[in-house]
């Protein structure tokens, strides 16, 4: 089994390597003079299972070619088994025409990593709203790992929180919401979200009650910041004592940060899924667990 990571995750693919007591493979990547993209594999590649570790986020499109030049190049040297781990899958959120003639750019990303000789796939806490399992959108293996747990598990270890009253801004994020309650052995509840617009959004309270209480706000992604805003809102407005905030893809799109951390809230954590200044829990041993399970 051969790690590579992609050109925007070489430091967690050299993590995971490490987890695994391996060497990352290596790549030479830059531009030609015209702008075009030029890539080389530099291991040895041929009759292996090869893990193609790629992050696709904020570049989208450039982060995904590079993941199609690489995955492409592999298994025409030979390798045997191309697996892609894509911690932050973009275009995840359009899986819908919502207006008529909308590209359904889910649909035709999936197509394209299939294309190149994809095996198998694993995503972390990939957007799935109204798409609720992977394998409707992909024809190969898929897996769609979740990082929350590695998040709660940090919470505890700072021990901060008392008993935090876990909340998901939205229905979609019930699942991350329960996966952290269990694992802090808390409770939870979910707002309802309607979005208004790329970034405004409008939160309602369900039954929570968060009078007193320490609290931890758990989503897949922070992107404008507006979802998580809001729902602070609501709670500082029920009483809430204490809140902190812990998403796995801190995308952060610019003033994002800033603007929750003003918003009253004490903490703000992410994964590096996608590098960013609050990414202070690292996925790497879960991808790390599931490539060894592909072992050799
Ligand atoms: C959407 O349903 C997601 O789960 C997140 O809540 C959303 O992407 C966050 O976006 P923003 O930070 O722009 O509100």
């Amino acid at each position: 089994m051969i790690v590579v990571g992609g050109p925007t995750s070489e430091a967690l693919a050299f993590k995971v390597a490490n987890e695994l007591g391996v060497t990352a493979g290596k790549l030479e990547v830059r531009r030609f003079p015209d702008g075009e993209k030029y890539l080389r594999v530099l291991c040895d590649v041929q009759g292996q299972t090869v893990a193609v570790i790629q992050s696709i986020h904020h570049t989208p499109d450039e982060l995904l070619f590079e993941y199609l030049l690489l995955a492409d190049t592999v298994k025409d040297l030979g390798a045997r088994k191309v697996i892609a781990f894509i911690p932050y899958f973009a275009y995840a959120r359009q899986d819908e025409r919502f207006k008529p003639g909308e590209a359904l750019s889910f649909k035709t990303v999936s197509k394209l990593i299939e294309s190149v000789g994809t095996d198998e796939i694993y995503t972390i806490d990939m957007h799935q709203h109204r798409v609720l399992k992977s394998s409707e959108i992909f024809g190969i293996p898929s897996h769609n790992l979740s990082a929350m747990p590695l998040l709660a598990d940090h919470v505890k270890k700072l021990g901060k929180f008392q008993n935090p009253l876990v909340i998901g801004p939205d229905a979609e994020a019930e699942q991350w919401a329960k996966l952290a309650a269990e694992r802090l052995h808390s409770d939870y509840d979910v707002f309802e979200k309607k979005r208004l617009g790329d970034a405004k959004v409008e939160i309602r309270p369900r039954r929570s009650e968060a009078r007193g209480r320490d609290v931890l706000i758990v989503d897949d992604i922070i992107s404008t910041g507006g979802t998580i805003v809001e729902a602070v809102k609501i709670l500082l407005g029920q009483g809430a004592k204490r809140i902190q905030v812990a998403c796995t893809h801190p995308i952060l799109a610019p003033g994002a940060l800033e603007k929750i951390r003003e918003s009253g809230v004490e903490d703000v954590i992410g994964t590096d899924t996608v590098p960013s200044p609050i990414s202070v829990v690292t996925v790497a041993p879960l991808i790390a667990e599931q490539v060894g399970r592909n072992g050799n």
